[in-house]
């Protein structure tokens, strides 16, 4: 029976589940809005991955909140972080959580202040404004911009744990969250 939670050593089978179910649920997520950026309007791939993107967003919007709960209940047995590159990888996670948690919140926001109203797998969650509530939606002109730079910290994030950890030092850091250390 695999371990549920974490441990100094390795990240249990929860925060496993949750970081590769997300990590490629996010790639999804990028990949509708890289289509939504490059792709001229009415492309019916851009039409097609553009779709799911509201809903897939509020999707990960939940999820990085039972993420986070779960981190915070696991906080003191994690794998731990030492000297400066380990606080700096500790200062990226956190930035990468914020990033998580702050894209998609300041969409729902607008969309909470906005004239269409907001349904979640069908159910009503936002009803249509009578008119725009512009504080509501002033955060979201960043909506975009904040999005892009959450997909450059996790590139970066992939790139320090596939090139720098696994193949250059070799030192078991990517194992941590595989599992299979
Ligand atoms: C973690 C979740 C999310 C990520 C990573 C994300 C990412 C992005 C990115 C990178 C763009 C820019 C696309 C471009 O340059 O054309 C974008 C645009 C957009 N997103 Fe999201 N998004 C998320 C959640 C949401 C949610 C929950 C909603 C709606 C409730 C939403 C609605 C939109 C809309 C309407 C646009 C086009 C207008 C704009 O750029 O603000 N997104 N998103
Ligand atoms: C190929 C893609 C990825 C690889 C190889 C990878 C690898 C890793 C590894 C090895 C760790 C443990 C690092 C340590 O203990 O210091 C980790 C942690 C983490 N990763 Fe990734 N990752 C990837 C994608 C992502 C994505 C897409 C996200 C979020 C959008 C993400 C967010 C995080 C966060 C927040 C942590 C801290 C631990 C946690 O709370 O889950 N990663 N990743």
């Amino acid at each position: 029976m695999p371990q549920l939670t974490d441990s100094q050593d390795r990240y249990g089978l929860i925060s496993r589940i949750f970081h590769w179910g997300m990590a490629l649920l996010f790639a999804a997520q990028f990949l509708s809005a890289a289509a939504h950026w490059a792709l001229p309007r009415e492309h019916a791939v851009r039409e097609a991955l553009w779709s799911y993107h509201p809903t897939l967003g509020a999707t990960l919007f939940l999820l990085v909140l039972l993420r986070g709960v779960w981190g915070l209940a696991n906080i003191g047995r994690r794998p731990g972080h030492s000297g400066l590159l380990g606080r700096a990888a500790f200062a990226g996670h956190l930035a990468i959580y914020a990033l998580m948690v702050i894209v998609p919140s300041v969409r729902l926001l607008a969309a909470a202040g906005g004239t269409r109203g907001f349904s979640y797998l069908g159910i009503p969650i936002f009803p249509a404004q009578p008119a725009e509530i512009a504080w509501m939606r002033a955060p979201a002109e960043w909506h975009g911009e904040m999005g892009w730079i959450l997909a450059l910290l996790v590139l970066g994030h992939a790139a320090m744990a596939i090139l720098w950890h696994h193949l250059i030092k070799r030192d078991g850091t990517l194992q941590r969250m595989t599992g299979s250390a």
